[in-house]
């Protein structure tokens, strides 16, 4: 079973545009995207997970995305340095609810940008990071030694999947969704070596955030219209669940963005 902090969609809006998502001109309805965020809730917890809620606070919209607040290890959490002044904010809740919760906040130093299981997923027992478009190579080797595991970085080429979450999903140590345009060749390959067995995600599903997925036991929760992941993951034994995002994916994230695992 998983725990899982989750952050209420009540003062989320596009206010600005910090990705290639986002857009002035195109607001997501608020009133979907309660309703998008209560189903990704339920899911998650008709499949036995917990969720804890983060309090939203009111002046940072992007807060919902709670897997940029930190990566989490037992009780000690590493708080993430947003690389945007838009999401900056965020850390001092981030921290709060933490501290409140009874972890151990670890930082990483101010003047690098690290946007927590945004860029860095665990895979058995190695980290795999991204950088190249928030978070700075050079926190890789704070996550290394708070991880007290190897981390492999990746290099994110492909400004549509700017976190390594919307491109790369660990199911089980040695098996993944990868969409592997979004990666320059060494990153592709050091992927490929770190993990035999990859379904690999075409383009036009990657762009619905298919490898934006939250895994738990067999049971994987991935947007609605990845019909052709979800075989193949149907194939592999687990049992899929398409969420209705498109009021999330307007900010550019989705099902994954939306969790934080604690446990
Ligand atoms: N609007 C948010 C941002 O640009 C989306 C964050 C998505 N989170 C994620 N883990 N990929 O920062």
């Amino acid at each position: 079973m998983h725990r899982m902090l989750l952050c209420p969609p009540e003062f989320y809006e596009v206010r600005y545009e910090i990705n290639a998502w986002m857009s002035l001109a195109d607001a997501p309805d608020h009133e979907l995207a309660v309703k998008q965020w209560e189903g990704l809730r339920e899911c998650l917890l008709g499949i036995g997970c917990a969720v804890d809620c983060l309090p939203p606070q009111s002046g940072w919209p992007d807060m919902v995305f709670t897997a940029n607040a930190g990566v989490v290890r037992g009780t000690s959490v590493l708080l993430s340095n947003f690389r945007h002044e838009e999401r900056a904010g965020e850390s001092p809740w981030n921290a709060l609810w933490f501290q409140q919760h009874g972890y151990e906040v670890a930082r990483i130093p101010a003047h690098l940008a690290f946007e927590g299981e945004g860029d860095a997923l665990q895979c058995g027992k190695v980290w795999v990071c991204g950088y190249g478009f928030r978070t700075d190579e050079k926190a890789h080797r704070w996550v290394e030694d708070w991880a007290r595991e190897p981390v492999v970085s990746v290099h994110l080429v492909d400004p549509h999947f700017y976190h390594l979450d919307t491109c790369f999903c660990p199911l089980r140590e040695d098996f993944a969704l990868l969409h592997p345009e979004a990666f320059d060749s060494i990153g592709q390959n050091a992927i490929r070596t770190l993990i035999p067995e990859l379904i690999e995600v075409t383009g036009e599903e990657a762009r619905r955030f298919a490898c934006n997925a939250i895994v738990s036991g067999s049971h994987i929760l991935l947007p609605e219209g990845c019909e052709q992941t979800e075989h193949r993951l149907q194939d592999h034994g687990y049992q899929t669940h398409a969420l209705a995002m498109s009021e999330f994916i307007k900010a550019g994230g989705a099902c994954k963005c939306l969790a934080l695992v604690l446990e």
